[in-house]
């Protein structure tokens, strides 16, 4: 598939792209053309493009966008989400660092869109390289006299859980980076209680792309139901690990043997983790295109993007196992479904490494339907995604690591 190079195009260097080289290819166009024709035509651009957010839940863009832009207030904010810490994925700090002015261009867009007066680009405390790029960025930006309100950098703590938007706010505002009850949304009362839009900072990239050429542009690429492009990550078990920029449509196949090269040492595909918190896809599917409406029902989603293979030698059930370790390690204790369901998906794909699992699939299986939106936030079907597909997916597996009639409840 010819793949469109919407926020990665090909470039002679790897540095931080500079302002001059942004601005030669069209950056900052888009902000001219919204600042000219205004909030409601930029909101109308975005709707026709089907954006959907690329922070993991594919919110539509235009709908977080209207809410915030009907709450009243004087104040506003906008946050660009970069706060990326899901093993795997690689494409936030590899977009910011690169392409430091796609995502602050985005930021003041969706600020201008919502009636901001305020916007933060949030990133983790162990990103030197993409703050680097971001504060060279907001410095040229800011000389060039581009921006239609502040912009800080905010660093939050290196967890998985300050990624969370509500979570984000907190920390900006000096708070423990702990997701926050819903309702109030962050549109209605966000940062310091005020109207605020979070979007990741992909998704404001492609927000720059849309105000530069149009939403009718962006609509074309992609499925029906999934429109533009996509970043993804492969690790070191391709041959050329990378982040790599796909249409909607592509297939697994396409990114591993593709822009992958393929499994490293000769090995084959038996399943696909399209990202940390989403479910398990059969090998089966390497030819299935990737897309909401087909991946959906399959069970699963592209998530952020950061793909994890299985092949012929992964113990499955210990790679469940470290799954459930890391979101065991990373839930922030506030909700005791969370901590509960974390804690017991561990303790019993341990009692299945060692052979003593009676019950376990039906047993993990209660425990993920209980929890279902227990939480302050979605961690809790995040946890339990992989961990229930594991079980169908590589059920001879686990039956066989559990010992025999450990199946039966
Ligand atoms: C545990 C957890 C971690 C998250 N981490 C991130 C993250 O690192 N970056 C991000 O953009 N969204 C993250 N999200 C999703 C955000 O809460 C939010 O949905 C997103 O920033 C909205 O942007 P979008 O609509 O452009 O996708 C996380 C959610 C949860 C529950
Ligand atoms: S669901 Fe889990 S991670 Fe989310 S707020 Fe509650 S305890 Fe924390």
């Amino acid at each position: 598939m010819q793949s469109p190079a919407l926020l990665l195009p090909a470039r002679p260097s790897n540095e931080p792209e500079s302002l001059a080289e942004y601005c030669s290819r069209g950056g900052y166009d888009g902000l001219a053309a919204a600042k000219d024709k205004g909030a409601a035509w930029l909101r109308q651009e975005v709707d026709a493009s089907g954006l959907r957010g690329r922070g993991g839940a594919a919110f539509p863009t235009i709908r977080k966008w209207q809410l915030a832009a009907d709450a009243v207030g004087d104040e506003k904010y906008v946050v660009a989400n970069g706060g990326e810490h899901e093993p795997g994925s690689n494409k936030d700090r590899y977009l910011v660092e690169r392409h430091p002015h796609a995502v602050v261009e985005g930021l003041a867009l969706a600020g201008l869109a919502t009636g901001a007066t305020k916007g933060y680009l949030y990133l983790i405390e162990d990103m030197a390289g993409p703050r680097a790029s971001a504060e060279m960025a907001l410095r040229e930006a800011n000389e060039a006299g581009l921006l239609p309100f502040p912009i800080e950098i905010h660093c939050g703590p290196t967890t998985y859980v300050a990624g969370e938007e509500t979570a984000a706010l907190n920390s900006i505002e000096g708070e423990p980076a702990k997701p926050r009850k819903k309702p109030p949304f962050p549109g209605e009362a966000g940062l310091f209680g005020k109207p605020t839009t979070v979007n990741n900072t992909e998704t404001l990239a492609h927000v720059a792309w849309i105000a530069r050429n149009s939403g009718a542009d962006f609509a074309a690429i992609g499925t029906e139901e999934s429109k533009g492009t996509l970043l993804f990550t492969l690790s070191e078990q391709v041959e050329k690990p990378g982040v790599y920029e796909l249409p909607f449509g592509a297939t697994y196949r396409e990114l591993i043997e593709g822009c992958g090269g393929g499994l490293k040492d000769g090995h084959t595909v038996r399943a696909i983790l399209p990202a940390m918190s989403a479910a398990f896809l059969d090998g089966a599917h390497l030819d299935v295109p990737i897309a909401y409406e087909t991946l959906g029902p399959l069970g699963s989603s592209p998530g952020c993007g950061g793909v994890r293979i299985v092949d012929e030698t992964t113990d499955v059930v210990a790679l469940t196992l470290e799954i459930a370790e890391f979101f065991m390690k990373e839930q922030c204790g506030q909700c005791p479904p969370c901590r509960m369901e974390t804690n017991q998906f561990v303790h019993i794909l341990k009692a299945v490494q060692a052979s003593k699992g009676p019950g376990y699939d039906a047993k993990m299986t209660r425990l993920a339907n209980f929890s279902k939106r227990k939480g302050h936030c979605s961690l809790i079907e995040m946890a339990a995604a992989p961990v229930i597909s594991a079980l169908s997916c590589f059920a001879n597996d686990f039956a066989e690591a559990a010992g025999p009639g450990a199946q039966e409840s």
